[in-house]
């Protein structure tokens, strides 16, 4: 079997540096890290998933943001190049999907993807926010047309059939795994 690439911690907080990432990005980043770490190491043995993978995923989803507003890149899909490019594919499809998750299945097993998704969608800067707030700041900040709005809220459809696989995984109610935050 051929091994899974992953980059530690340490290498993910290098790739800030050098892909000159904002400091506002960076926290942001940082956040869904924990985010992220909270609800993997939650998860009962019935769930399994690389928890390693998914805190890189989430570490490393924005990466190529920063450079995006002078390109206007699709930063979903540069930072999944980037990532294939360094050799880390599994890490790119879950920058890939952060923004579009692609054929989800809300009875499949939940992985990684799907965790790093959510967790995107539980930190509003570098602030940890309820599912509804997350929402409604992407609302007022990008809804101009409906076409948009109607985006943002099966987005919100999409999170709360995340959230419920993981209380599924955990067998408690999603909020109990955030008391640290
Ligand atoms: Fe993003």
């Amino acid at each position: 079997m051929k091994m899974m690439r992953i980059p530690t911690q340490k290498e993910c907080l290098a790739m800030f540096e050098t892909y000159e990432m904002l400091p506002n990005i960076r926290e942001h980043s940082v956040m869904v890290g924990k985010v992220t770490e909270e609800i993997t190491s939650s998860l009962l043995n019935s769930c399994p998933i690389n928890a390693e993978l998914a805190i890189a995923g989430a570490l490393l989803h924005d990466i190529t943001k920063t450079q995006s507003f002078k390109t206007k890149e699709r930063h979903a899909e540069s930072g999944a190049l980037l990532l294939t490019q360094l050799g880390y594919p599994e890490v790119a499809d879950i920058v890939l999907q952060h923004v579009n998750l692609k054929d989800f299945s809300p009875i499949a097993p939940i992985n990684e993807i799907e965790i790093v998704y959510y967790a995107d969608k539980r930190v509003r800067h570098h602030e940890f926010v309820s599912v509804e707030d997350r929402i409604h700041d992407l609302l007022n900040r990008y809804g101009h047309t409906e076409e948009l709005r109607q985006r943002f809220l099966h987005m919100k459809e999409i999170v709360l059939a995340i959230e419920l696989k993981i209380e599924k995984c955990i067998n408690a109610s999603v909020e109990t795994v955030f008391k640290n935050l």
